[in-house]
């Protein structure tokens, strides 16, 4: 060839390359997963994801709308593409396990508007072996600070007609029961006006997040977000026939935009679990393993615990929350007269704390200890009423500290911000100065109503930057949040560890008022699966009585083998039993609950279906005890479990507390058979669950 036709030949190559549109890759560690990007040619930015080599998202583009600005959608070109990988071991302070494995590949893709304004703008993708992430990242522009998203439009492009275990895409409140249909038959406007709900807003067809799916040959994807910071949450908008997904920013009424930000800056992620089964998706770490690492250094004085509370109480109706017992706004001054059915008395408060002293719980609950409660539920406005740091006058709160402290207990600080959260904000610091002082390092929040300013949603912005104001002020005072009408948990847990749990679903409490009677059996299998792949659950497992007597339409839909395996498999550092302690009085299943553990050196999933059963074992951080514990829907099944995962010469002493053989959560939930038997590794052993039932097991190390 002479060197005219070599040049010819090279531009020819060139061009048909720059035809061509570029595709990246990028390959999880161990080739499972992968994400391809490409640019089409009207420079729209598309990705799928493959599975084994499956397509399991199929070509899904992104583009964004902002306010004063033309929208980020097309004429994008890739300028430079890099790759990175990680593989690393990070320490949890309190968690699941102890350790855990963080192994990725990234591609960072960097490109550019090929016209005016010629913005930059960067996509991060990461493979891992348990799922995907990608995020972008906003680059700074000539002349301007800051952009206003009016819609984020991620495209998720679904391969099947999964089954979908969903929620309503709800901008306030995860209070839900779980929907079971295929995509094409999600129907979230149908979940509307509930009653139950003192705060919810469905704008349309969409679904929160987690939302998990399972397809016909057993794959499971779950879609979430991680890591979401000073951004609004993102809803799952449901096209039923195309099966397309399209990220919905929760928005607010009173600004009229999703996001505004300063530039530049990275989104959260979003997040796609992928598992073969469904047990793999609760052990996958992609949600923490997408965030940042711990900002907060040593939080070691905040200890995992069981608690009691005064609590279960007012849920049933046994006692109220405010003192003077009356909602009345006339009635609303200093002068109040008590009812006589205020729960958060000195003398009721120590009787929970010899309580759990006696039984190896090391945390009281108390709420409706401080002044406010008159004007709370059904008030609009309710700016300036909660103190936080005022006791009612038969609630000693300097005694009872001191007399909790005593008897080795921490007392846990209750702040119903009744979703007034600029009152809050300018007690935050007298309030946990307060409990710093006290030696008190939790407190349980909430945010009963709908959100002051109005407009505002749980979910907007505006309050995920609030709720990250809270834990920041806190962490400065050496105190823990549990959240109650949280933020949805993605993964901060990480990178602020003194986010210790929070509510985010429809609780225990729906048990004792709900108008629909309280949570079908099928819930709590369904939730191991959705809302907990983000993290720690403040469910309040442990009511013995399950009936709930005085209460003719409300009863707990389990049986008590359950309530008590409810402890292994709902994760949390902080778990309540929360029944009233004279129910609890001579009751032998309540050894269960003094033996168990609460912070885990780690977790095995030994089996499950999503929305039918799961079985978890768990070994306790500091003793290596071991606990299993497993749950089943409405549905009566065996269960087989093999000891294998126990450590090799180690003697147990085990006690399995499972369901009788007439045991059914509905007509017969307490029957219960408590056995020693001998287990060791390699033993395995098939138990009975009932209707509703469930069974737990602690394998305590024997010693001589
Ligand atoms: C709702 C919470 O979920 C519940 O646990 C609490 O008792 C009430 N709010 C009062 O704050
Ligand atoms: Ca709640």
């Amino acid at each position: 060839m002479n060197k005219t036709l070599t040049l010819l030949f090279l531009v020819g190559i060139l061009i048909s390359c720059t035809k061509e549109p570029a595709q990246l890759l990028v390959t999880s560690p161990n080739g499972t997963n992968s994400i391809d990007f490409y640019v089409s040619e009207d420079g729209t930015p598309y990705y799928f994801v493959n599975n084994n080599n499956k397509i399991v998202i199929d070509s899904s583009s992104m583009n964004f709308d902002f306010k004063n600005q033309k929208s980020l959608n097309g004429n994008l070109s890739i300028i430079n593409s890099t790759t990175n990988t990680i593989d690393e071991t990070w320490e949890m302070p309190w968690g699941e396990q102890r350790e855990v494995m963080n192994h990725y590949n990234e591609l960072k893709v960097e490109l550019e508007e090929t016209e005016a304004p010629n913005r930059k703008f960067n996509i991060y993708f990461r493979a891992y072996d348990d799922g995907v992430g990608f995020r972008y990242e906003f680059l700074p522009q000539q002349g301007i600070d800051s952009i206003t998203i009016m819609d984020e439009n991620t495209e998720f492009q679904l391969t099947e007609d999964y089954t979908t275990f969903w929620i309503p895409g709800d901008w306030d409140i995860y209070e839900h029961l779980y929907n079971t249909t295929k995509v094409s038959e999600i129907d979230a406007i149908s979940k509307r006006d509930n009653a139950d709900l003192a705060a919810t807003y469905i704008p349309e067809n969409a679904v929160n997040t987690p939302v998990t799916m399972r397809g016909a040959d057993g794959l499971h994807l779950s879609f979430h977000e991680a890591n979401l910071t000073d951004y609004a949450g993102m809803t799952l908008k449901v096209d039923n026939e195309s099966l397309l997904l399209t990220s919905e920013l929760v928005g607010s009424d009173r600004t009229g935009y999703k996001v505004k930000k300063e530039l530049p800056f990275k989104t959260p992620w979003r997040s796609i679990q992928i598992a073969d089964n469904a047990s793999d998706l609760i052990e996958s770490n992609l949600i923490v393993n997408l965030n940042e690492p711990n900002k907060l250094g040593d939080i070691s004085w905040f200890e995992p615990k069981k608690y009691v509370g005064i609590w279960w109480e007012m849920h049933v109706g046994k006692s109220t929350w405010d003192y003077a017992g009356s909602q009345d706004m006339n009635t609303f001054t200093n002068d109040l007269k008590p009812t006589g059915k205020h729960g958060a008395t000195t003398e009721n408060t120590k009787r929970y704390i010899d309580f759990a002293a006696k039984n190896n719980i090391k945390g009281v609950l108390v709420e409706g200890w401080n002044t406010g409660w008159e004007h709370w539920i059904g008030f609009e406005d309710r700016e300036g009423v909660f103190d936080f740091v005022t006791p009612y006058p038969d609630y000693n709160l300097e005694e009872l500290n001191r007399y909790a402290k005593e008897k080795g207990v921490e007392i846990i600080m209750h702040h119903e911000t009744s979703a007034a959260p600029r009152t809050y904000e300018q007690q935050l610091d007298t309030a946990y100065q307060l409990m710093n002082q006290l030696g008190i390092h939790s407190v349980k929040t909430g945010y009963v109503g709908k959100i002051i300013p109005k407009g505002e949603y749980h979910h907007g912005q505006w309050m995920v930057n609030h709720y990250r104001k809270v834990l920041e002020t806190a962490a400065k005072y050496n105190v823990a949040i549990n959240a109650h009408e949280p933020i949805k948990a993605t993964g901060i847990r990480r990178t602020y560890p003194n986010a210790i749990a929070r509510e985010g679903l429809r609780g225990q409490e729906f048990n004792a008022w709900s108008a629909d009677g309280g949570n079908p059996p099928e819930h709590l299998p369904i939730v191991a699966f959705t809302r907990m792949l983000a993290g720690p659950i403040d469910f309040t497992p442990g009511v013995f009585d399950i009936d709930i007597p005085g209460k003719e339409n409300n009863s707990v839909n389990t049986t008590l083998a359950q309530q008590l395996a409810l402890y292994v498999v709902i994760y949390s550092p902080v778990q309540m039993a929360c029944d009233l302690p004279e129910n609890y009085e001579g009751q032998p299943a309540l050894q269960f609950i003094r033996d168990v553990g609460v912070d885990w050196e780690e977790t095995n999933v030994l089996n499950g279906e999503v929305g039918d059963y799961v079985t978890i074992a768990r070994k306790e951080r500091e003793t290596g005890n071991w606990f299993v514990g497993g749950i089943t829907d409405e549905n009566a099944r065996e269960i087989t479990i093999d000891f294998d995962f126990l450590d090799d010469g180690v003697d147990y002493e085990a006690i399995v507390y499972k369901d009788a053989e007439d045991s059914h959560y509905k007509n017969n939930p307490t029957a219960i058979n408590i056995e020693e038997i001998d287990i060791s590794p390699g033993s395995s052993l098939t138990i009975p669950l009932a209707e509703g039932g469930g069974f737990a097991i602690s394998l305590m190390k024997k010693h001589d």
